[in-house]
Formats: structure tokens, sequence, C-alpha cells
């Protein structure tokens, strides 16, 4: 199964008082993704944006929302998530129980919307295995998440690799995203380990030409 890749801007590194600026940079870069990081100060000691930001964007442009919610029990919010206009709606499978977790993900596949679960650095691939077969995305957090600018976990790619032969197995045309740290060199690792969709915060906000940054990777 051959898959694109892909870069995902994460919006958290954009200058929150130039947002649409930035936003329309990164579309004129060539984004063809945008990740938008939603913190709740419990799940993650961090704040950050809410579904009015996704609400917001989803007027501002056409390009794929990818909504990555690192919030306590996301299933009371889905819903808002979903109506505010996600594409792709990723939730922790660290943030609830296991039926709550398969009830969110299934309300979200409900609305004709992509799901995705992730994991933090210390969770195994096996957490998620039994929401594989239903799931367009997977996440493996190369750092923990809560921050930009933080330093690539290298020893994330065994897990990375293990869950590349799960997905090529049960659900060969789900994404594997990647999280953290991620700029041209460690997304090359990455790639080399299995995934196919790069979320870059820092290095492509701070990138001097952020069209060769996403084309570099993407190739
Ligand atoms: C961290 C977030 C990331 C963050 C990545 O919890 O999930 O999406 O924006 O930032 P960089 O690319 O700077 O590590
Ligand atoms: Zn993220």
């Amino acid at each position: 199964m051959i898959k694109n890749f892909i870069v995902s801007p994460s919006l958290l590194a954009t200058d929150p008082l130039n947002f649409g600026r930035d936003v329309k940079m990164l579309e004129d870069a060539g984004a063809k993704w945008f990740h938008v990081d939603c913190m709740d100060g419990t799940f993650v000691p961090n704040f950050s944006f809410g579904y009015s930001t996704v609400s917001a964007l989803r007027k501002f442009t056409d390009r794929v929302l990818d909504v990555h919610l690192m919030i306590d029990r996301p299933i009371r919010y889905v819903d808002h998530y979903i109506k505010a206009g996600a594409d792709y709606l990723t939730i922790h499978v660290e943030a609830d129980s296991e039926e709550n977790t398969l009830k969110a993900l299934e309300l979200i596949k409900s609305k004709g919307i992509k799901c995705g679960i992730s994991i933090k650095p210390k969770t195994p691939v096996s957490a998620i295995e039994k929401y594989l077969p239903i799931l367009d995305l997977v996440l493996v957090m190369t750092v923990e998440p809560g921050f930009g600018g933080q330093s690539f976990m290298q020893d994330m790619m065994p897990k990375l690799n293990e869950l590349k032969t799960l997905v090529d197995k049960v659900n060969p045309s789900c994404h594997i995203q990647v999280d953290g740290g991620i700029d041209v060199n460690t997304a090359k690792i990455c790639k080399e380990n299995g995934a196919n969709v790069f979320v870059a915060g820092s290095a492509c906000l701070k990138a001097e030409d952020k069209k060769a940054f996403i084309t570099t990777i993407e190739q």
C-alpha cells in the first residue's frame, strides 16, 4: 500500500497575534494539512486551542484540519470539534476508559469524520491494537505531549516499526503520524521506520524556506 508523505504544520508554533497571516503563509508554502493542538491543562500541563479556533479555521481554509485532542475524557467534547469542522479528530488512548474510547471513536466515525488515536511515549502499541481496524490514523508521540520545541525521542523508533508492521497487516490504509521534534532529519528517520504523516511545529515555522521544508519531507 503506497501512502503519500504529508507534512502537517503544527499551528501551535504560529504567532498568536498574526495567526491568520501565518496560516496563509503556510498555505502558500504548500501545506495540505494543518495540525491543531487542543490542550486542557489536565491531560497535559498546558493550554492551547479550543473548538472555536477550529471553527474559525474552517471558515478560513479548505485544507485538511488535523485536530489533536490532548484532553481528559475527550468523549465530552468530540461533538463540538465535529461541528467545528475537524477533518481528522485524534484522541489519546490514555485519556479515558476503553469503553469510552471506543464510544468516542464510533461517534466520530458516525459523523463521517476520520478518527485517530495517539499514544504517549510510555504507552505501548498493544494499547491501540483493538481499535486499529476502525482507525484512519495512529499518532505516535515523539515527545511528551504538552509543549512545542522539545527534542525528538529517537528511542520511539522501535515502537514506530512495530506499529507499521501491525498496520500493514490489519489496516494498511491507516495513516501513521509522528509528532514532536520533527525536522527534515528526524522526519527522514521516522519515514524509514514507517511514518507517513509528519507534524512539524517549530522547525517548520522557523524554516527560512517553508516551501522547501515541506517539499523535502514530502518527496
Ligand atoms: C506537542 C504537540 C505538538 C507540537 C509539536 O504536545 O502535540 O504538535 O506542536 O511541536 P514541535 O514540532 O515544535 O516539537
Ligand atoms: Zn500535536
